[in-house]
């Protein structure tokens, strides 16, 4: 009942969008999801957008939220999840074009290469804050950079990275 109370608590907060701290919503869908649907953001993509604020899938609709619920899907993680897919679907594929042929899964990378520094997420070895690192290693151009920042940030909280604030 506790831990009940307190993800209701957490969701209120959060805008019905985070999972209780430490929840690895990728690690969960590649577990869960992905052998029917393969990786997450390329689905999310192809298949789901967001119609006036809610997600919509190509064969649902917006009534793909309510699909959800008797779909594979724990309770307590269809709030994250259907978050995380309307996140994708919605964020232009600039990880995967600049940074995935050599770091792979956006989520490896994440888990892997970031950490808290106390006030931001930076780079683990060299302690960069993620716009320096953006702007000097990877080639992104310039104008992409804020979008990977920020891509990067919601992987973090998504993949329940400890040490961040549980916020887009
Ligand atoms: C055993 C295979 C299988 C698994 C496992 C599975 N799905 Fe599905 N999923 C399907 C099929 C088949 C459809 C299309 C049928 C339908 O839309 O009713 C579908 C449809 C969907 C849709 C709707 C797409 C649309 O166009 O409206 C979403 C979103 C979705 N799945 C998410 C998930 C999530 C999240 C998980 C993991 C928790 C998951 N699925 C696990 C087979 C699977
Ligand atoms: C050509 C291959 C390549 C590309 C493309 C690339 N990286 Fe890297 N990245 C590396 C290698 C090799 C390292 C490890 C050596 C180093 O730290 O420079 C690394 C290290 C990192 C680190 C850890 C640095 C640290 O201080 O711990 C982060 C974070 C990172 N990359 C993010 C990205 C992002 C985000 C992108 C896309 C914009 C990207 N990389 C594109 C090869 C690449």
């Amino acid at each position: 009942m506790h831990v009940v109370l307190h993800a209701a608590c957490l969701l209120l907060v959060a805008g019905g969008a985070a999972a209780a701290p430490g929840t690895d919503l990728h690690a969960y869908w590649d577990d869960r999801c992905a052998a029917c649907h393969g990786d997450a953001g390329p689905f999310a993509r192809a298949t789901l957008r967001v119609v006036d604020g809610r997600l919509a899938g190509l064969h649902h609709g917006t009534a793909v939220d309510g699909f959800l619920r008797s779909h594979h899907l724990a309770p307590e993680l269809h709030a994250p999840v259907v978050a995380m897919l309307a996140a994708q679907a919605t964020t232009p594929a600039l990880y995967s074009a600049h940074c995935a042929g050599c770091h792979g899964p956006a989520a490896v990378l994440v888990r892997e290469s970031l950490r808290w520094d106390g006030s931001q997420w930076v780079s683990r070895r060299r302690g960069q804050a993620l716009e320096r690192l953006l702007a000097s290693h990877g080639g992104a151009p310039a104008a992409d950079v804020p979008v990977l920042a920020r891509t990067l940030r919601r992987v973090t909280e998504e993949v329940g990275l400890p040490g961040g604030p549980y916020a887009r």
